[in-house]
C-alpha cells in the first residue's frame, strides 16, 4: 500500500486508496469551499483531525436533530477514535484503533428475534435505511471517569421496534455483540465471558433518546467504534452503549450483561450515570473531557443522567441507590 508521511509523522495511506472516488472528490470540493474561506474555523479544523485520521471515509448523510444538541465543543475525530474501549480487540485505549482495522463489517447481518410478532433479519443497508438517519451531539461518561461529546448517526430504537412489534411478554431487550476469535484477539482474555452482552428495560429501550447508531461525524462508524452498528445511551455509562451488535432479542427476563456477570458489585443492570453514587473502587461526582481537561486540570462536575433529565420518569420511585 502507498503510504504518505503526515505533519505528525504518522503514517497514512492515499485517502484515494481508501475512499470511493465520488467521496473523494466531494472532499476535495469541501476542501476547496474551505480554501475561500465560506467555511469557519471550529469546521475547518474538525475536518482537518478527520482528514488526518479518516479510516472509512465513506459519508454517512443525516439531517442534523437540532433537539439534541448541546453548547460543549465536539470531542476531535482522532480523539473519539484513538481512546476507545472494546476489550474484543484488548484492554489498553490504544488497541482498538489499530487491531480492530481488520474486522469484516460487510456482509453483517443483524437479527432481530424473541417475543416479538415480526422477527427480522436484516443486512446493514437496510436496517440502516429503516428509518430517517438523524445526527445527535450526545455526551457520553465512561464509568472509568472521562467523557466525550460526539456527533452521532443514527435514528431512535424505537423505530426498530415499531417494525417488529414486541408482544406482552417483552419486558426487556438484550444485546449481543460479535464474538469471532478469528478477528478478535481480546476473546482470548477471562477479563469478560464473550459475547459482550448488554440489555435495557423495554421502555429505556423505547426511549427517543436510546439511539442505533451507525454512524458518527458524518462517517460510517469506524471499526473501533463499533461498526457497523451499536446502541448510543448518553444518560448511562458508557459500557451499556454495546458495539458491533448481531443480535437484539426482546425477552421476558432481565438480560445477564457482560458488565453485571464479571462483576456484580461495581456494575449494575441500569448503570445510570449517577454522581451520587460512587463505583466501589472510586467517585463518580467527576469528569474528565477527553482532549481537553488534562491530567492535572480540575474536573468538571458530572450530571445525574449526564444531563439527560428527560429520562427521570422512567425511574420514578425506584431507588437509584439500590438499582445503580
Ligand atoms: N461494546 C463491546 N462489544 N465491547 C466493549 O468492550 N466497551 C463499552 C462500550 N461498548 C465495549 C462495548 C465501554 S466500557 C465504553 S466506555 C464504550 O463502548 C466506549 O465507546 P467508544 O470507544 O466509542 O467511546
Amino acid at each position: 500500500m502507498l503510504i504518505k508521511r503526515s505533519p505528525n509523522g504518522i503514517d497514512l495511506p492515499f485517502p484515494s486508496e481508501i475512499t470511493p472516488r465520488a467521496v473523494f472528490e466531494s472532499r476535495r470540493a469541501f476542501i476547496k469551499q474551505l480554501a475561500l474561506g465560506s467555511i469557519g474555523g471550529a469546521a475547518l479544523l474538525e475536518m482537518a483531525s478527520r482528514e488526518a485520521f479518516a479510516q472509512s471515509g465513506q459519508r454517512l448523510p443525516a439531517r442534523a436533530n437540532p433537539s439534541y444538541v448541546v453548547m460543549d465543543k465536539h470531542t476531535a475525530y482522532k480523539d473519539a477514535t484513538s481512546y476507545n474501549n472494546f476489550y474484543e480487540f484488548g484492554t489498553d485505549k490504544d488497541e482498538p484503533a489499530g487491531i480492530a482495522s481488520v474486522m469484516k463489517t460487510r456482509p453483517w447481518t443483524v437479527s432481530i428475534e424473541g417475543e416479538v410478532a415480526k422477527p427480522l433479519t436484516l443486512d446493514f443497508d437496510s436496517l440502516s435505511k429503516l428509518a430517517p438517519l438523524e445526527e445527535r451531539v450526545y455526551r457520553l461518561r465512561c464509568v472509568e471517569g472521562w467523557s466525550m461529546v460526539i456527533p452521532w448517526v443514527g435514528y431512535s430504537f424505537s423505530n426498530l421496534m415499531k417494525k417488529v412489534e414486541p408482544n406482552s411478554n417483552a419486558k426487556f431487550v438484550e444485546f449481543t455483540t460479535l464474538a469471532d476469535p478469528k478477528q478478535m484477539p481480546g476473546l482470548n482474555s477471562r477479563v469478560l465471558k464473550w459475547p459482550y452482552v448488554e440489555g435495557l428495560r423495554i421502555d429505556e429501550a423505547n426511549h427517543p433518546l436510546t439511539l442505533l447508531t451507525f454512524g458518527m461525524y458524518g462517517e460510517v462508524l469506524p471499526n473501533q467504534n463499533g461498526a457497523p452498528v451499536r446502541m448510543v445511551l448518553p444518560w448511562k455509562y458508557g459500557f451499556k452503549s454495546a458495539k458491533s451488535i448481531v443480535k437484539i432479542r426482546f425477552v421476558r427476563e432481565q438480560p445477564q450483561t457482560a458488565w453485571n456477570r464479571a462483576a456484580p458489585r461495581e456494575y449494575g443492570f441500569y448503570s445510570n450515570v449517577n454522581p451520587e453514587v460512587d463505583h466501589p473502587r472510586w467517585s463518580q461526582a467527576a469528569e474528565r473531557r477527553i482532549g481537553e481537561d488534562g491530567l492535572f486540570a480540575k474536573k468538571r462536575k458530572t450530571l445525574m443522567f449526564n444531563g439527560y433529565s428527560e429520562v427521570a420518569p422512567l425511574y420514578a420511585g425506584m431507588d437509584l441507590r439500590k438499582f445503580y
